[in-house]
């Protein structure tokens, strides 16, 4: 029984057609992060930072997963063992692709948040400020994002995971943005091997096992190959 954990950012999303953050000409290239991506952001222009996700929602809804999510689904559904994917992604390919135990750190796109009482429900493709909460009817509806200056979600399930993990693979990610990039530090703490898929070294590369370079389409599909065949 081999227990694995997988962390993944916009790099895995990136050949789906979906913007990653960080590289030239990113999603931080074209927006401030202070205005779409804070709370205070949020209360400063809540239309513009509901247009900014709007058009993300609606981008994702028409993206389909590539190769590198299918072969995370077939590694969960084949393995001996288990398979944890904790996504900073808001976007779903990993569910499209047929992932099922799938934890989103971050949030979720086609998830809307009250912030008066916490409610959570299915988002509409396009969400607008006056939005009321189904439950409480509040005008105060967000999307169920996870911005800077708050807590990403299910912290203390993903360090118990980390803790049994014999494998932690991270995959298209810039290691730049805490607690995710603290994940390798853990998982190696409990004496998991380490590995790192990437397009190019990212910030912690140093910290992993094992390094291999390349798009996820690529370099995701052989890893999970030769972890089935072990
Ligand atoms: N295959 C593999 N990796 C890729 C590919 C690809 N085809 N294309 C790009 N990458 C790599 C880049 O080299 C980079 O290291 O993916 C990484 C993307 O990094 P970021 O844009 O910083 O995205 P991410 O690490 O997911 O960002 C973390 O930052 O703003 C927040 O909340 C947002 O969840 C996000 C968090």
């Amino acid at each position: 029984m081999t227990n694995i954990v997988i962390l993944t950012g916009a790099g895995i999303s990136a050949e789906s057609g979906l913007g990653t953050f960080r590289d030239e000409g990113g999603l931080w290239a074209q927006h401030r992060i202070e205005d779409v991506a804070t709370p205070e952001g949020f209360a400063r222009n809540p239309q513009l930072v509901h247009d900014f996700y709007n058009a993300r929602r609606a981008q994702a809804a028409e993206a389909q997963p590539n190769a590198a999510h299918a072969a995370l689904a077939d590694l969960e559904n084949q393995l001996d063992g288990d398979v944890l994917i904790v996504t900073q992604n808001v976007d779903d390919l990993h569910e499209k692709a047929g992932s099922r135990n799938v934890v989103h750190m971050h949030g979720a796109l086609n998830k809307a948040l009250c912030a008066v009482c916490d409610h959570r429900w299915d988002a509409p493709l396009l969400m607008a400020p006056e939005d009321a909460c189904p439950r409480c009817n509040a005008p105060s509806t967000r999307p169920d994002v996870v911005w800077f200056g708050e807590i990403p979600y299910a912290m203390e399930d993903i360090a118990e995971a980390l803790s049994k993990a014999d494998v932690f693979v991270s995959i298209g990610t810039s290691g730049e943005v805490y607690p995710a990039a603290n994940f390798v530090a853990e998982a190696d703490h409990f004496g998991a091997h380490t590995i790192e898929l990437n397009l190019e070294p990212s910030a912690g590369a140093s910290r992993f096992s094992e390094c291999r370079f390349g798009p996820a389409s690529e370099t995701v599909p052989t890893w999970v190959t030769e972890e089935l065949k072990r």
